[in-house]
């Protein structure tokens, strides 16, 4: 798919069917999140693949009961390594490191709308149920998560922000 036409196909998708993920397509899926730019290449973060059902329950009563989290056959929670982060010092563990997740989780997203699946962003969770959840070792913290799958309904585009409220030439007018 050319990327224009993927970039304005990715929706947030809130309902997804039972059908499973081949393990090649996720494995390209999870390819295109390791390509995304990182400060220092140092990509400070780890993707788990969460397949166990009751595990993704869990997951989706953790983001605040939302429960259509728990459709997808999978759910993808990043986690930053806080060491490693810290490379950069407070920049890296409070910017770069928040920056590379979200480079890393828009690849895996148009990655995923190329390859006929949804996803839909998930910021609102514990993140201390979701470590716990994915048994995350000391001195991760779980930043993002994306259920991923197929899905029949795909919602209407929304259209974007207005390009004379959002965009500036030279300086703020
Ligand atoms: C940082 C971030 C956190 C988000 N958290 C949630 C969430 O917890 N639940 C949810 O349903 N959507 C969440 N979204 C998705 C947004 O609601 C969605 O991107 C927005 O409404 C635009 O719709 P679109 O993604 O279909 O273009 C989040 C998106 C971002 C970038």
């Amino acid at each position: 798919m050319e990327v224009f036409e993927c970039i304005s196909k990715r929706r947030s998708v809130r309902s997804y069917c039972k059908k499973q993920v081949p393990d090649d397509v996720l494995e390209k899926i999870v390819e295109a999140a390791l390509l995304a730019p990182s400060a220092g290449d140092i990509h400070p973060y780890r993707i788990v693949i969460v397949r166990d059902e009751e595990k993704i329950r869990r997951i989706a009563e953790a983001a605040l009961n939302q429960m259509f989290i728990a459709q997808a056959p999978i759910v993808i929670v990043y986690l930053v390594n806080i060491e490693e982060a810290s490379a950069y010092g407070r920049r890296g563990v409070e910017l770069y490191s928040l920056l590379d997740v979200g480079a890393s989780m828009e690849n895996l997203m148009l990655a995923a709308t190329s390859l006929g699946l949804s996803t839909c962003w998930i910021g609102a969770f514990d993140e201390r149920k979701v470590e716990d959840i994915v048994k995350a070792p000391r001195g991760y913290r779980a930043v993002s998560l994306t259920p991923l799958g197929y899905s029949d309904h795909i919602p209407r585009a929304i259209p974007p922000p207005s390009k004379s409220e959002k965009i500036y030439y030279d300086e703020f007018k």
